[in-house]
């Protein structure tokens, strides 16, 4: 039996960190772990200019703690008035690395999103020419669209168009939950990428329904039936280029998690690597495990995978907080619901 694994440090090639006391609060928990990650623009008010993705690269370097070290790759939030050339200059300058789109009123903090897609067109053309990704989040809103099923929907009438109307467009298929959407992604060549969260890994639907509501279970998009489940395992530990991690690690502070109408997200910065070393061992593909996590996400972003290593033992049962404090609120770790036995070592 395997019990040490040496990787390429990973990289979270999608992340939520917030801001201020929750930022300073939570940034820790990737940053032992992880060496960069794409952060996620659905601030209040959103990070829409390169401007304000600068200033909050500032922040979020300034919310380090000493002696961690940690890149934050910075995104852009797509509206309707987004400027091409603001784009264009971000991404000349290496600032930013990807630009979010969010179809309005789709998720958390998703009210500045796109509604009109022809009124992006002209940036996701620039983004086409100059090789910029755009980092998608695949749901439609559409209230007649069932919500198990607005990810399938989504690649059939928008994502797919999208693509076919703007060669060369690099996409992100963020957070995919179907087996549909593995199987795109997987058809869609090299200008298509995937990621996958590690609670999608790990839940299917009736994690968050039976025997009880589970809000910190809730996310979106929501898990789904248990063969999707198994299709994105297949899909993760293929080791195939289309496929990276991407943790989705999305920070509530728990009164607005476990409420009559609880925010979604799942926080899994925390125990991530060692629940992904447990799914990778429990499908016969621990060597595959660093391609996901550590190789397939650089080469998709066109960055150099990382010189420094993280080493993962198996021992005896390895406990984390159940809860992380933080200056804005607790914010409770996701369960996986089984005992792991990976830690990384310090
Ligand atoms: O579960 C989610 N939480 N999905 C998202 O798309 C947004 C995220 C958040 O910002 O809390
Ligand atoms: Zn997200």
């Amino acid at each position: 039996m395997t019990t040490s694994l040496t990787l390429r440090r990973p990289d979270d090639w999608h992340l939520h960190l917030r801001d201020g006391a929750m930022l300073q609060g939570i940034l820790p928990e990737t940053a032992r772990h992880f060496a960069r990650a794409i952060v996620m623009p659905n601030l209040v008010p959103p990070v829409v200019t390169g401007a304000q993705a600068a200033a909050y690269r500032d922040r979020i370097l300034a919310a380090l703690p000493d002696g961690m070290a940690f890149e934050p790759l910075m995104t852009l939030y797509l509206t309707e008035e987004t400027d091409p050339a603001d784009v264009a200059a971000a991404h000349a300058s290496g600032l930013v690395k990807a630009v979010k789109l969010y179809p309005a009123g789709a998720t958390t903090n998703s009210a500045s999103g796109v509604t009109d897609f022809e009124k992006v067109r002209g940036v996701l053309e620039k983004m086409a020419e100059i090789g910029l990704p755009l980092c998608v989040h695949g749901e439609v809103v559409d209230a007649d669209v069932d919500i198990f099923d607005r990810e399938a929907v989504f690649i059939d009438t928008v994502l797919d168009p999208i693509r076919r109307a703007t060669p060369g467009l690099r996409v992100v298929m963020e957070h995919i939950t179907t087996a549909e959407g593995a199987a795109y992604a997987q058809s869609g060549g090299p200008d298509l990428g995937a990621t996958i969260t590690t609670h999608h890994l790990v839940i299917n639907r009736n994690h968050i329904l039976v025997g009880g509501i589970k809000p910190h279970y809730y996310c979106l998009p929501v898990a789904k039936r248990e063969h999707h489940r198994l299709a994105l395992r297949a899909a993760a530990t293929s080791g195939l280029p289309c496929f990276f991690l991407g943790t989705d690690s999305a920070p509530h502070a728990d009164p607005a998690k476990e409420s009559a109408c609880g925010c979604a997200g799942c926080f899994t910065a925390t125990n991530t690597m060692s629940i992904l070393a447990h799914v990778f061992e429990e499908d016969g593909a621990l060597d595959k495990l660093e391609r996901f996590t550590s190789l397939n996400g650089p080469a998709f972003y066109d960055l150099p995978a990382n010189d420094a290593r993280l080493t993962l033992e198996r021992g005896g049962p390895v406990t984390y907080p159940d809860k992380i404090d933080t200056g804005a609120g607790t914010v409770t770790v996701f369960d996986p619901g089984f005992a792991l036995h990976w830690h990384v070592k310090p």
